[in-house]
């Protein structure tokens, strides 16, 4: 189920309105509750802030927590995609071999970088209950989506990684 053009604009606008209104982790985490429940094939939604070589899980949206809080550069799709600083969209979980599982009912993912000047400073990870659930409109718009919270990630990373801001996570 892609997302289509009519939808993206209003629902970039919301995130706009979101960074305008909160701070910190607690607007990240309000902006995976957003995409998950705009979006009904976005099942599951978490970003991860780059720290160092660690991809940690700075806030999420999803019917469970997942146990990979914290992912090195390199492993899983998730650190596939901050090592090669690029999107991927993986059609069938199960045909990666790669691919961390971390709830049963998963068969797709996405993952986009957060950048800033150029480099992966974190990502938006989404999982979905479908095979092929994601495809380049997905791409498009959650890389709208990264641009708009790249300089917020970018100011939580430090006092996150010291473990002075709490992951931010639930329904
Ligand atoms: N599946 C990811 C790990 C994170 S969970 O999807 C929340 C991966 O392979 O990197």
């Amino acid at each position: 189920m892609p997302v289509r053009a009519v939808q993206s604009m209003p629902s970039l606008l919301q995130i706009d309105s979101i960074l305008s209104h909160l701070t910190g982790v607690e607007a990240l985490g309000e902006v995976c509750r957003f995409l998950r429940h705009e979006f009904a094939h976005y099942r599951w939604v978490g970003i991860y802030l780059r720290d160092g070589e660690t991809l940690r899980l700075a806030a999420w949206s999803g019917p469970q927590a997942t146990e990979h809080v914290a992912i090195p550069v390199g492993q899983g799709i998730c650190g596939k995609a901050a090592r090669e600083n690029r999107t991927i969209v993986v059609e069938d979980v199960r045909s990666a071999p790669e691919y961390l599982a971390c709830f049963l009912d998963t068969r797709a993912e996405i993952v986009v970088p957060i950048r800033s000047g150029g480099q992966a400073v974190g990502e938006i990870d989404i999982d979905g209950n479908e095979v092929k659930a994601f495809d380049a409109s997905d791409d498009r718009f959650l890389s709208a989506v990264a641009e708009r919270v790249a300089a917020l990630s970018v100011q939580v990373l430090p006092e996150f990684a010291a473990g002075r801001l709490p992951l931010r996570g639930g329904g």
